[in-house]
């Protein structure tokens, strides 16, 4: 029988084909089969050699077409038959990318694995947009969060201690959920007037963002009628990209606070 090869879970970035690792490039030269994730970009697909499998096993929000048992079946299959395989996942495969989960069946199978970091669209976004995550004497410290529970179960939160003003909040999958989310922060004392802001397709051509207060984001969010993944960031560190978002093409925009802007 074949040994199983090892099967590289590797982080593609939040969309700039510039933000992959030089590894996460190598190891794509390399592979026989890709299997990728939605929100690896096209750009990054494109860098992809025409002799390798790509195989597409992306889930949308409540569809998920191809449940994650079978993409954990599949690694394990493709690994046992000799082929030289990535699993390409958005972000980091260890930030809210299920990664650890195709861990976990990979090790329940004997296959080896290397889980190859990518940069996570928190960086990602705060960078792109102009608002650090951390700031000496604003924020000690940050916390990433999913706004989407397990089978659309409630949010179940520790809400106080979510309400630390000098904890930076980034909040993944929160669209469904952003009203919820910001009215129970304000329930359990956070100020209904600090800065918040939602980033649309960071680092991307689409890239849009809003900044706003926790009070007005989810109106503002919907509003601007974002198409594609959102991230939020609640904090006193949004305030500072008054200062530090000077992209060109925010600057062209004139920017004003609740208006959305576009890449
Ligand atoms: C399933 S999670 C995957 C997170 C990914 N593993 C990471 O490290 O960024 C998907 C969520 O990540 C966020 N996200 C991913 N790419 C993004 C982007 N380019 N712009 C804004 N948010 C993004 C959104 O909150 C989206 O709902």
């Amino acid at each position: 029988m074949t040994e199983a090869n090892t099967v590289f879970l590797v982080g593609a970035g939040p969309g700039d084909p510039d933000l992959l690792t030089m590894k996460a490039h190598r190891l794509l030269q390399e592979a026989e089969v890709v299997v990728y994730d939605r929100l690896v970009s096209a750009e990054i697909l494109a860098l992809i050699p025409t002799g390798a499998t790509l195989i597409s096993v992306g889930k949308q929000p409540r569809n998920h077409p191809i449940p994650q048992p079978e993409i954990n079946q599949l690694l394990v299959r493709l690994a046992k038959a000799g082929r030289n395989v990535v699993r390409l996942k958005g972000g980091d495969p260890y930030v809210f990318g299920r990664g650890s989960e195709e861990a976990m069946t990979l090790v329940e199978n004997g296959v080896p694995f290397e889980v190859v970091p990518g940069i996570t669209s928190a960086s990602a976004c705060s960078a792109a947009v102009g608002m650090p995550l951390t700031h000496r004497g604003l924020a000690t410290g940050v916390r990433y969060l999913t706004g989407h529970c397990q089978e659309d179960s409630e949010l179940d939160f520790d809400w106080q201690g979510l309400t630390d003003p000098s904890t930076t909040l980034v909040i993944y999958m929160g669209m469904a959920n952003v009203a919820q989310i910001t009215a129970k922060l304000i329930e359990n004392g956070a100020d209904p007037a600090l800065p918040a802001a939602a980033i649309n397709n960071g680092s991307t051509p689409e890239q849009r963002h809003i900044v706003s207060t926790l009070k007005d984001l989810a109106g503002d969010a919907k509003a601007a009628a974002f198409e594609g993944p959102v991230l939020f960031v609640v904090g006193q560190v949004v305030a500072l990209h008054a200062i530090l978002g000077l992209a060109p093409d925010v600057e062209q925009n004139n920017e004003q606070p609740n208006t959305a802007v576009g890449g």
